[in-house]
């Protein structure tokens, strides 16, 4: 395993780390091509970036790879996404299982495209036995939907009797949300910039520290991967308390 930063290996390193990979179309117009391309290329930033949070030892990825707003795109790019989504799927199989990665899909798993739900599934069941590495993909993921569909289903179980909500609490609420099986990510990366959450684990983003790098998706690699987790360690997670309470001062 890689040594992450002189201060990472003093400090606690996170479990789980959450991508918004953004900047795939500034990057194909950077570069004269069609924005599929930088899609493509957004595939390859994929790989490396897996590899790169397995290489340092962190057990959880998750990565925000189309979101429930992402179908407003012109049905091309959404085709082409799809198609990216699928070719990845089947290429990485092998990988995941040589490299003991199980697949976590999260977002409304039942409204993607048949041969996509299929490839999916295929691929969670063939990697869902490996306990030490995950790789959360978020696709048609919102939030927003994620805390209804939760609410729905606490409804339901509260009228039925099989559950209690007079004691009932954001422990008892993570169960319900489709990263139940997850810890919270610690830490949330944003690339191309912008400062924004876009409907991505919001609940569960509530102590995570973000990290905004201008770097696009496409370009994103190891130099800023470090920089990420160097900027995450050296930040106080205070959850509430002083500095003073936490050092004992
Ligand atoms: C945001 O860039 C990126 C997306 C909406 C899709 C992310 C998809 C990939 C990285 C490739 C396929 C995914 C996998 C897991 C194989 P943007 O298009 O919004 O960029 P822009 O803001 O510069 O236009």
């Amino acid at each position: 395993m890689k040594s992450l930063t002189n201060q990472a290996d003093k400090t606690q390193a996170p479990k789980h780390v959450a991508i918004i990979m953004d900047g795939n179309g500034r990057w194909a117009k950077a570069h004269n091509l069609p924005r599929i391309e930088g899609h493509r290329q957004g595939t390859e930033a994929v790989k490396r970036t897996l590899k790169l949070a397995q290489d340092h030892g962190i057990p959880f990825i998750t990565l925000y790879a189309f979101s429930v707003e992402n179908w407003n795109r012109p049905k091309d790019e959404v085709d082409a996404l799809m198609d990216l989504l699928d070719k990845f799927l089947a290429d990485q199989l092998k990988e995941l299982i040589k490299r003991e990665i199980r697949l976590r899909v999260i977002g409304r798993f039942e409204e993607l495209p048949a041969h996509i739900q299929e490839r999916l599934q295929k691929t969670e069941q063939a990697t869902a036995h490996f306990t030490k590495y995950t790789l959360g993909l978020a696709l048609n993921y919102g939030s927003r939907t994620e805390i209804i569909d939760a609410l729905r289903a606490v409804t339901k179980a509260s009228k039925s009797g099989d559950l209690n909500i007079d004691n009932f609490d954001y422990n008892d609420l993570r169960r319900y949300l489709q990263t139940g099986d997850m810890p919270d990510p610690d830490l949330i990366i944003r690339t191309s910039g912008e400062s924004r959450l876009s409907n991505f684990l919001l609940l569960q983003s509530a102590y995570a520290e973000i990290h905004i790098t201008s770097v696009l998706w496409p370009d994103f690699g190891e130099a800023e991967f470090k920089i990420a987790i160097k900027d995450y360690v050296e930040r106080e997670r205070r959850y509430g308390k002083t500095s003073c309470q936490l050092h004992n001062t």
